[in-house]
């Protein structure tokens, strides 16, 4: 089964209908997102893709510093360039995360708070791996409420 028919049919499973045409173009978003990625300390490339019900797409990659504790990840940086160009992000339909490690990398416990915070729990993220360039494997796909069950909130 190709990469795409593979989140087409996962996703369906969590009741949310994605079509080829717009997976394409997460993906292609993504690709972009891996090559912005500022990762010369721990050399793992992130990248994150929020898609919208009207068709736009934000992303976002992992930025690191020197000074460790100061780095920013790829799934918060999507976030927040999409609230900073004014984006309503109760209308996010899908989040797309890859990352140049050869083993699915799932969002850190920060940004699954942060995600929550804005994008519904019902939304399907969709996780690919992409080492060597090359995207390897099919996908993962899990709604944010699985990922991050009993949240914390105000
Ligand atoms: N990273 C992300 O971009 N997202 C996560 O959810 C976990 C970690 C980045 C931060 C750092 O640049 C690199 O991965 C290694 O921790």
């Amino acid at each position: 089964m190709s990469l795409i028919d593979d989140i087409i049919s996962k996703c369906a499973k969590k009741n949310v209908k994605l079509e080829a045409e717009e997976i394409k173009k997460a993906i292609d978003a993504l690709d972009i997102m891996l090559t912005r990625s500022y990762s010369k300390y721990s050399n793992i490339k992130v990248a994150c893709v929020l898609c919208f019900k009207n068709g736009d797409i934000v992303g976002g990659c992992n930025i690191e510093n020197s000074s460790y504790s100061h780095t920013v990840c790829a799934e918060r940086c999507a976030v927040f360039s999409s609230l900073s160009q004014g984006k309503d992000l109760s209308q996010v339909k899908a989040v797309y995360i890859t990352s140049s490690e050869d083993s699915y990398f799932y969002p850190c416990g920060a940004c699954r708070q942060v995600l929550k915070e804005f994008v519904s729990l019902s939304v399907p993220i969709i996780i690919l791996k992409k080492p060597k360039n090359i995207y390897n494997g099919n996908s993962e796909v899990h709604t944010l409420g699985e990922l991050f069950p009993c949240p914390f909130s105000l």
